[in-house]
């Protein structure tokens, strides 16, 4: 048996807003080993971000709340955590890549004291010990000159080093997960190529369990062992990385996988997904990815899917892999 890092057990996260309930994680459920790295994908608004920012417990509230569920890290729960203890946990051993690196970095601050304020706080290190440790992980991430470097504000570096700079800030206190959260789409695509093979790289030289989210599919295909595909907050398919490519289960991976451009394609046209994740404040009877499923059939319009162990030991949660979704196809024959 591997040992579990993080479980996430029944998660819904709901905001408050003023056009209703938005219901941007729904009962979603998943569990990550030590040393393993499990791919987050979805396309934009299937609540990715709001998982990563649920188990940092960053979620804005109000209008956001964790409404039920429980996330368990290192055989601890931590949705009953003080504030306190959180900021504790954030850094020490969870820490998160964001989205936006501009957003996340304090402009205002240098990269060498953003990167020593952590590790004196976490690690107690004084100050010259931290500026060390500090010039150290900015070398590790890959940064050129990281001695004059240091003393840099963020808007002095390119895109691609205020990247590397967060994932040093990230990784300055060897947390034991790394939450990515679309790391590289804002870089181009040797820098984002870099980028991947040093997180890979930091998680087999530390045993950093990573999550790594994002709507590339061509990225988690680098890196996860494990994929998780969601849409409209819910988990559609959980499998291995390699079962997922080779069979992906669910018509929405299926179709995900279809609208990957390749170079061999003779098609003109690249196939897309017809249709928009629905508003999670109105969503649609039944299963949520029906009205844009070409396999959908009449139960699918009117009922929500379970999730479906298969034989394999993977998930599913479409009718076509459960009993009583087979049942509906024959009737129908
Ligand atoms: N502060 C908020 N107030 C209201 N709704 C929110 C808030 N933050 C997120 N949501 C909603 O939660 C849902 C999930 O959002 P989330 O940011 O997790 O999507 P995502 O999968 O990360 O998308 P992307 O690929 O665009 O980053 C969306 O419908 C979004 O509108
Ligand atoms: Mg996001």
């Amino acid at each position: 048996m591997k040992d579990k890092l993080l479980e996430v057990k029944n998660l819904s996260t709901y905001f408050y807003t003023t056009e209703g309930v938005v219901y941007a994680l729904d009962d979603v459920s998943f569990s990550l080993n030590k040393g393993e790295t499990l791919g987050i994908v979805g396309e934009s608004g299937s609540g990715k971000s709001v998982t990563a920012l649920s188990i940092m417990r960053l979620v804005q509230s109000p209008p956001g709340k964790i409404v039920s569920g429980e996330i368990i890290l290192d055989n601890e729960s931590i949705l009953n955590k003080s504030k306190e203890e959180m900021q504790n946990i954030r850094g020490d051993k969870v820490a998160m890549i964001f989205q936006e690196p501009m957003t996340a970095l304090n402009p205002v601050l240098t990269i060498g004291y953003q990167i020593m304020e952590s590790l004196r706080i976490h690690q107690k290190l004084n100050k010259k010990e931290a500026r060390e440790k500090a010039i150290d992980m900015l070398r590790k991430v890959g940064i050129a000159n990281p001695e004059k470097r240091i003393d840099d504000y963020p808007h002095q570096l390119s895109g691609g080093m205020r990247q590397r700079a967060m994932i040093a800030i990230a990784l300055c206190c060897n947390p034991s997960l790394l939450i990515c959260d679309e790391p590289t789409t804002a870089l181009d695509v040797t820098i984002q190529a870099q980028i991947l093979e040093l997180i890979n790289k930091l998680k087999k030289d530390l045993n950093t369990s990573v999550i790594m989210i994002t709507h590339d599919l061509g990225v988690v295909a680098q890196v996860s062992d494990n994929v998780m595909v969601m849409y409209a907050g819910k988990e559609m398919e959980y499998s291995s990385a390699k079962d997922l490519f080779m069979k992906p289960l669910h018509p929405y991976t299926q179709a995900l996988l279809e609208s990957i451009p390749t170079v061999n394609k003779n098609e003109e046209r690249l196939t897309v997904i017809e249709g928009m994740v629905p508003s999670l404040s109105n969503r649609p009877e039944g299963c949520l990815f029906h009205p844009r499923c070409h396999k959908c059939m009449d139960i699918c319009k009117i009922k929500r899917p379970e999730l479906v162990k298969t034989k394999e030991g993977r998930e599913v949660r479409c009718f076509l892999y459960s009993n009583e979704g087979r049942e509906e196809e024959n009737n129908g024959k």
